[in-house]
């Protein structure tokens, strides 16, 4: 096993910023990722890559960067309504979610062409039209990376929330997440709930959604929105959705009368980030080699050759701007490093 020195990230990062780790190494079992974190006997602090699309690099890391290439799918227990999916955290998220779709097994057709692998996946409890990952979720195995012990973590153990989990906070960095248990449903409850997957189902005339055809309307409402990061780097939704309380809300519905929210249970309401930053001007505006995408002004992008710290720097502006105008604070939805 031979860590590589000055290793690029270029192709590593969904946002195609040159950066690169001081050292690298691609795992594809358990026990090879026991033996990295063996070899490395804590000399270099240790970073798990992904699929690389939810980050952006503004430097080099100074790390072991270790990219979790663990496969396999397999099914491991079979009931009645129910099957139960173990997945190695270096699968593709969208090829378990075409594995899934095409035996029919509903639950996680709405998280359609999520970049990404599986093992990032609860990290950010990944959503996406009316779908979050926790709703299908059962268990993970991960290793901690100071002793290389394999540990369970329940559904109540991972504290998943909106975009978050336990593994953005005490455990953040701790753990490299080796395999997901999820259940899947046989006879599956289609969630079309989110506006446009009803209007292309109508327009493509299917009365009686599979969930092949649930996930097919997502692809194409995804593509017709969002950039291929193959074509134009990005990592998605640069920010999370804000919310605010209920008189934050009605002071601002007196000004901005077109305000976009979905109200919350907690008399909270949710305010499109996509929403906010194009009232300010920033929706296909381009600054350089960065921009916010015509399509959705959410996804900031990469137009060539932007480095990280040119995105951070649009991203700021826009967040200042944001606050300036709405008095609102957005958040990144990427991990910026
Ligand atoms: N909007 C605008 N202008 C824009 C973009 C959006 O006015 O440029 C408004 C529109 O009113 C639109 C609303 O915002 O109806 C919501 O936009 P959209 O449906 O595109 O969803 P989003 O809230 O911007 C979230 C997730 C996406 C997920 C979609 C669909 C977050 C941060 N983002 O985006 O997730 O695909 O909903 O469920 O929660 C990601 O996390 O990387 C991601 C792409």
């Amino acid at each position: 096993m031979i860590f590589q020195s000055n290793h690029s990230l270029k192709d590593l990062n969904t946002f195609g910023i040159d950066q690169k780790a001081a050292w690298f190494i691609r795992v594809n079992s358990t026990s090879d990722l026991r033996h990295a974190i063996n070899k490395n006997e804590g000399q270099h602090p240790i970073f798990i890559l992904g699929g690389g699309s939810n980050m952006l690099l503004t430097r080099d890391l100074p790390y072991l960067v270790i990219q979790n290439d663990i496969q396999g799918i397999e099914v491991i227990k079979e009931e009645e309504e129910n099957v139960e999916v173990s997945v190695g955290g270096g699968v593709n998220w969208h090829k378990l979610v075409l594995w899934s779709v095409n035996k029919g097994y509903g639950g996680i057709e709405n998280l359609s062409l999520i970049p990404g692998r599986v093992g990032a996946s609860p990290i950010q409890n990944i959503g996406a039209y009316g779908v979050e990952l926790k709703d299908v979720f059962v268990k993970l195995h991960a290793m901690e990376l100071s002793t290389g012990a394999l540990e369970e973590f329940t559904k109540e153990a991972c504290q998943f929330g909106y975009r978050d989990s336990i593994f953005k906070h005490t455990l953040k960095g701790k753990y490299c997440i080796t395999k997901v248990f999820f259940r899947f449903s046989k006879n599956p409850k289609l969630n079309l709930s989110y506006g446009a997957i009803q209007t292309t189902l109508t327009e493509k005339q299917i009365e009686h959604p599979t969930v092949k055809d649930v996930s097919d309307a997502v692809i194409a409402i995804r593509q017709s929105k969002l950039p291929d990061p193959s074509e134009l780097g990005n990592s998605g939704s640069f920010f999370k959705n804000p919310t605010i309380d209920k008189s934050n809300f009605e002071s601002l519905k007196i000004k901005f009368p077109n305000i976009v929210s979905y109200k919350l249970p907690n008399n909270r309401y949710k305010i499109p980030a996509g929403w906010l930053i194009e009232q300010c001007g920033w929706k296909g505006k381009r600054i350089g080699n960065t921009g916010a995408y015509a399509k959705q002004a959410l996804v900031l992008v990469n137009y060539g050759n932007a480095t990280g710290a040119e995105v951070w720097s649009l991203a700021q502006e826009i967040a200042a701007s944001v606050k300036a105008k709405f008095g609102i604070i957005l958040s990144p939805e990427v991990n910026v490093l």
